[in-house]
């Protein structure tokens, strides 16, 4: 097998749908269905909802449009795009840095998301099974007592062959994917995961609905409790609101060298944005209607998904299958997401190397490999393992922590500073009025957003991540 080819002939989507598709499908992911609805209830309600959708409209989406046309005008693995719009912009070529730490972002990223990828399958298993175990017409784990169903997520997050096999699993899986290519794996996964995912979303909230009612969960979601929005509370919402973009990894600037120039990319920005906005809603209306009917809290994060709802699931009808047809669509979505992950540093070995794309995904397959083991046994047997522990930041963390707490706090608000201030300021404005597909007062606007509130939203962002005591939190 030849490992390095002549230069990556240029691969695209097949239709704007494919782009538009990929690009939601790496947007939505575990980010939507499990903190997202978690949040808003806690923090505010209707307020942290109509506040997220704020930090969407105004800071999400100018950065997503930046990084699509900066992509797409440079048709090329994202440091290479950002290096060319530099140089023709007569701007320095260190740009090229703030890409950088997206593919670094992105590869770390992908690096833990499978090991939460891999939990997700062995609860579709689990539940699968349990349909021939259970049966169709009552709820999940028949007479099993909840405590051992709650005890499922400790004992397996704490055997070390269990998590690995898992995070290898989904590994293989997004591998499977992003080594046939663009049009011909990438773009499979999203045209055929993506739509199963929106119909099993729809399915299961609508049989929750009504199952059990909606009224709790509007209560919950929706009641306007403003007091609540303090400053760290707004600053989650703008970092949550870039994590669910997939901004800063750069993965919007290497979907985005892949789109044709007839594709208007404002509007096609504005669909990703929206469509990862009302998941996230929607998630809320799928997940919380299950919860208060088994009279179960509404807490937040991992819990949430590994463990109130599995014992939720135990007293619904159905429960076994609707549980299964829950895990699958989780994991669509994470896969989608890890997908892009991969393809981005792979993108970057395929040009900067001259690697052929086999080699390049095997290598960040072996990467991702080495970090999910890790990430893997963090939870376990490497749990008083700290590789950055003598930084203040990241004391006492396990590598799995560890990463999440790098990408999120350092290098994606940085990678997204960089590109927010670049596009602002130095890019050559003729160069990005020409791709961002703009006019008018709308040009204007969104010029003002890019070059003004993203650098200060980000910088506020950074501060606040490095020094979460400057706000109490
Ligand atoms: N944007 C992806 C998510 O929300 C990474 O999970």
């Amino acid at each position: 097998m030849a490992l390095v080819g002549s230069a990556p002939a240029h691969e695209g989507w097949s239709s704007r749908t494919a782009f538009v598709l990929a690009a939601i499908g790496s947007a939505v992911g575990l980010g939507n269905l499990v903190r997202f609805p978690a949040e808003a209830g806690a923090n505010g309600g209707g307020a942290f909802v109509l506040f997220y959708v704020g930090c969407v409209v105004l800071i999400g989406l100018p950065i997503l449009l930046s990084e699509t046309l900066i992509g797409r005008h440079g048709q090329s693995a994202a440091p290479e795009s950002y290096r060319k719009l530099a140089q023709e912009s007569g701007a320095s070529t260190a740009w090229e840095a703030a890409a950088g730490l997206g593919v670094l972002s992105a590869f770390l990223i992908l690096g833990f998301y499978c090991v939460i990828g891999g939990w997700v399958l062995h609860y579709a298993w689990l539940f699968l099974s349990d349909i021939f175990v259970s049966g169709l017409g009552g709820g999940a784990f028949a007479g099993v007592p909840f405590a051992e169903v709650e005890g499922i997520f400790p004992a397996m997050i704490g055997s070390g062959w269990l998590t690995v096999s898992l995070d290898i699993v989904f590994l293989i899986l997004t591998f499977f994917f992003v080594v046939r290519g663009v049009s011909g794996g990438i773009e499979v996964a999203a045209v055929w995961l993506m739509p199963a995912f929106f119909v099993l979303l729809l399915g299961i909230t609508i049989y929750g609905a009504v199952d059990s009612g909606l009224k709790d969960t509007l209560d919950y979601m929706l009641t306007f409790e403003p007091e609540k929005l303090t400053g760290p509370v707004m600053l989650a919402a703008v970092g949550q609101a870039f994590f669910s973009l997939s901004l800063g990894v750069a993965g919007m600037v290497t979907y985005g060298a892949y789109v044709g120039r007839n594709v208007n990319l404002a509007k096609t920005s504005s669909i990703i944005a929206a469509a990862d906005t009302s998941v996230a809603l929607v998630a809320g209306l799928c997940i919380f209607p299950i919860v208060f009917a088994a009279g179960l809290a509404p807490n937040g994060g991992l819990g949430l998904m590994f463990q109130t709802l599995p014992h939720a699931f135990q007293e619904m009808t159905a429960g076994a299958l609707i549980g299964f047809a829950f895990f699958v669509m989780v994991g669509f979505a994470a896969l989608t997401s890890s997908v892009a992950m991969m393809e981005v540093p792979t993108a970057w070995l395929m040009e900067k190397f001259k690697f052929t794309r086999a080699f390049s995904t095997a290598i960040v397959f072996i990467g991702a490999g080495i970090l999910g083991v890790l990430s893997a046994l963090s939870t376990g047997v490497l749990g008083d393992f700290h590789p950055l522990g003598f930084v203040w930041l990241f004391e006492g963390m396990g590598m799995m922590d560890t990463l999440d707490t790098f990408t999120s706090r350092l290098t994606m608000p940085v990678g997204a500073l960089l590109t927010a201030v670049f596009v602002g300021w130095f890019a050559d404005r003729r160069l990005i009025d020409s791709e961002n597909g703009l006019s008018g007062g709308l040009h204007l606007f969104w010029r003002f957003l890019v070059a003004w509130l993203c650098p200060l939203a980000l910088t506020a962002i950074l501060i606040v991540g490095l020094f979460p005591e400057l706000l109490g939190s």
